[in-house]
């Protein structure tokens, strides 16, 4: 048996033709949506991110910029930029790349930003409607984007048991937050596994649908996969490889080669939760735009 693809480039694009359409609304009313991200230091994987998202905002009609700060800036000076940033009417969204250097408190740094204009939906009052289940809100959007993904493949939620790898602030949390709250696209049974848990791959094999989210390459292997389960891989980790031009290649938390024989389906990895993420930051954008406009902000 080989595992059905989710193909998350195939769904992205759906969601941006939908996207586009949100945009010229606005644009009809003389509002662009404007994205600002905020990158500290040179870490190539966030920069390659960073790159990645402003060019489809910019593809999407989205007035986008990034601000690059020194590694050694202060979290003081960081957090005086992003007051700039909420008061500037021109500004809908502001992403602040994580991780950041080691002398800035990330959770500070996510709570200066202005819950409105909060697109990755790390904001505590965010994260805080997402687990009381209120719709208003922003979802970060790596998990919004896996949610969005099983659901329009039409992977049946309701009822399933969800086992997700990783307790992180920015998948394993927030996703667990989301497919327990009672409704239609949730309602799973979902298990959270960490670095302390027993028995992981018990809890693995017993998933309905598997969630790979902790930053181990190829963690997950086909002995731990019930067989027609669905396997969603979120990691993105270099190997070093002398082999590939660059010295190393980039492989998902699954070993993708093994788990398709058994998986009943599964994302592919790039090509899967990746797009998705984009997508979901694109959409909250629009989301942020349509919302100024409606209480009168602009
Ligand atoms: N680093 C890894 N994923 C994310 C994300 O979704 N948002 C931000 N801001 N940083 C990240």
């Amino acid at each position: 048996m080989s595992a059905v693809v989710l193909n998350g480039k195939l769904v992205a694009d759906q969601i941006h033709a939908e996207t586009r359409e949100r945009i010229s609304l606005l644009s009809a009313n003389g509002v662009v949506p404007g994205l600002v991200f905020v990158r500290v230091g040179e870490d190539p994987a966030s920069r390659a991110y960073v790159e990645m998202k402003e060019k489809k905002a910019k593809e999407l009609g989205i007035s986008s910029r990034t601000i690059v700060l020194k590694n050694s800036t202060s979290e003081r000076d960081l957090i005086s930029l992003l007051a700039t940033l909420n008061e500037d009417a021109s500004v809908h969204g502001i992403l602040v790349q994580a991780p950041l250097p080691r002398h800035i408190c990330e959770q500070r740094v996510f709570a200066s930003v202005d819950p409105s204009k909060d697109v990755d939906g790390f904001h505590p009052e965010n994260m805080g409607k997402l687990l009381l289940g209120d719709a208003c809100g922003f979802r970060p959007c790596t998990p919004a984007g896996i949610v969005e993904l099983l659901v329009r493949c039409g992977v049946p939620i309701q009822g399933a048991d969800v086992v997700i790898l990783g307790r992180g602030n920015i998948v394993g949390k927030p996703l667990a937050a989301m497919l327990c709250q009672k409704s239609k696209e949730a309602d799973a049974t979902v298990t959270l596994v960490h670095s302390r848990s027993r028995g992981v791959p018990e809890h693995c094999r017993r998933a309905d649908i598997l969630v790979a989210a902790m930053g181990q390459a190829e963690f997950v292997r086909a002995d731990m996969v019930r067989p027609g389960a669905t396997v969603v891989d979120v990691g993105v980790n270099r190997v070093e490889d002398q082999s590939c031009p660059r010295g190393y290649r980039l492989v998902g938390d699954v070993c993708q080669e093994e788990v398709r024989t058994v998986a009943g389906a599964i994302t592919p990895n790039p090509g899967g939760v990746g797009p998705m993420t984009i997508a979901m930051l694109m959409a909250n954008t629009i989301k942020a735009a349509e919302n100024s406009v409606a209480s009168g902000r602009l």
